[in-house]
């Protein structure tokens, strides 16, 4: 499926996003395991998070479903049934880390896969602390999945993570909820803290201080009712568009600002952007706030590896708005990035290039000089949701007729986003 985009003249409105992304899948994970029923409001309805739920079907958990809900029937944390099938956690990358921390706790086999580009992407990072807690998992040349995975009594552990990933912190942290004594994971750099929010409320015992992150043993979770903030990271995509188009207003409403999440706003406020955050309320033990964008113009801007982790899945947006900034922007310390759903420092050059933009792709990094009135072109998502996402709002602000290829590949995080487009911008 192709989709041509014209150029927009300017966005308004107000609008709503669906349920974050990385919140839907740990709602999923720790209703599922809980002990009794729970209601998940406003769950995000990408691919990802139905491969999520899919997963969690094969391992014996019953769901309810309306316009609305979901209803989650949890089995308890042992009360899982061994798959009769290998679970395929399509292109998701939360749900192959993170379910391989509750599988490594069960009392039976399973093995878990993916697609395409989950089958190259890095499982070393979850397979090395898994062992070490005393889990048997065997993957393909010692990496890649499939991933099978012997469930086994756990060790607590102390864990210095070796990379800086929200995923990698989250899978020991939920394996650590079935270890025989406490596990402690140091991080190198703050990641997203969702997990650690969600299991306090679920019951468990998670202490923060500083870098490290310490889980007990659990003996049960209590089910809960959550409502799912608006996606902070989908919300990018449209505060890009009311930025750069002139004469723009936008107010996007109920979005979970969550601190680990929000650098992306505080970045662009920095170098210029008109963006007020209103609103700020606590839900679910997360912030929401309702946002409101107005367009500026932009001073380039420097990203460098103290902040990388906290924008991790802005930078494909951040580098086109990059072309649009006056002056040099540079990218560092983001190699993490060409180990996603694609090699983003690559698709993201690939398509800048087309597109007529100034840009050099480091090892690390990108370097990008603007402004430069981008030219439509063909634009490549090769397979990856945020660089089809980012560059449906890069055709929005070029000269002619874009082409979106295979621009399905979006459905994985926001299936509506070319409808909310329609809505808010005036061609
Ligand atoms: C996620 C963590 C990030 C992010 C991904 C979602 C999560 O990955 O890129 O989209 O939900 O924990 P890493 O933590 O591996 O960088």
């Amino acid at each position: 499926m192709h989709k041509l985009i014209e150029p927009g003249s300017r966005v308004r409105g107000s609008i709503k996003l669906p349920g974050d992304k990385s919140i839907s899948h740990r709602a999923l994970m720790f209703s599922a395991i809980a002990s009794g029923t729970g209601r998940i409001e406003n769950l995000s309805n990408g691919m990802d998070v139905h491969s999520t739920m899919a997963c969690l079907e094969q391992l014996g958990v019953k769901f309810e479903k309306d316009e609305t809900q979901v209803v989650v029937h949890g089995v308890g944390l042992r009360g899982l049934q061994k798959p009769s099938q290998k679970l395929d956690v399509g292109n998701s990358g939360t749900t192959i880390r993170l379910l391989a921390g509750i599988l490594a706790g069960q009392s039976f086999q399973s093995v878990i896969t993916g697609d395409e580009s989950i089958r190259t992407r890095p499982m070393r990072r979850i397979i090395a602390p898994l062992s070490a807690m005393g889990a048997q998992v065997v993957a393909s040349q010692d990496e890649y999945a499939p991933l099978q995975i012997q469930g086994n009594q756990l060790q607590g552990i102390h864990y210095r993570l070796p990379v800086v990933s929200a995923q990698v912190k989250s899978c020991i942290l939920l394996a650590g909820l079935y270890a025989d004594r406490q596990t402690t994971v140091e991080e190198i750099a703050p990641t997203r803290d969702h997990t650690e929010l969600m299991l306090s409320k679920f019951g468990a015992s998670v202490h923060k201080e500083a870098l490290k992150i310490t889980v007990q043993p659990a003996e049960t979770l209590t089910a809960q009712d959550i409502f799912v903030p608006g996606d902070l990271s989908s919300a990018a995509f449209f505060i890009a568009a009311a930025t750069l188009l002139q004469n723009s207003d936008l107010v996007i409403r109920n979005v979970g600002i969550n601190p680990t999440r929000k650098a992306f706003l505080s970045l662009l406020c920095d170098f210029g952007a008109d963006l007020e955050i209103i609103n700020v309320r606590t839900v679910d033990n997360e912030l929401m706030a309702d946002l409101h964008v107005c367009s500026a113009p932009l001073q380039a801007m420097s990203i460098g590896a103290d902040i990388v982790s906290q924008v991790i899945d802005e930078i494909p947006i951040l580098a086109v708005m990059a072309t649009q900034a006056t002056g040099r922007t540079e990218i560092s310390g983001a190699g993490e990035l060409r180990l996603k759903e694609s090699d983003r420092l690559r698709s993201i050059a690939f398509n800048l290039q087309r597109m007529g933009a100034e840009i050099e792709e480091k090892k690390d990094g990108l370097v990008i000089q603007g402004p430069v009135r981008l030219k439509a072109a063909e634009l490549e998502p090769f397979g990856d949701h945020r660089i089809g996402l980012s560059f449906s709002i890069a055709a929005l602000i070029a000269e002619g007729v874009s082409k979106i290829k295979n621009s399905q590949s979006i459905d994985i995080s926001y299936p509506d986003f070319f409808d909310t487009m329609d809505e808010i911008v005036e061609r």
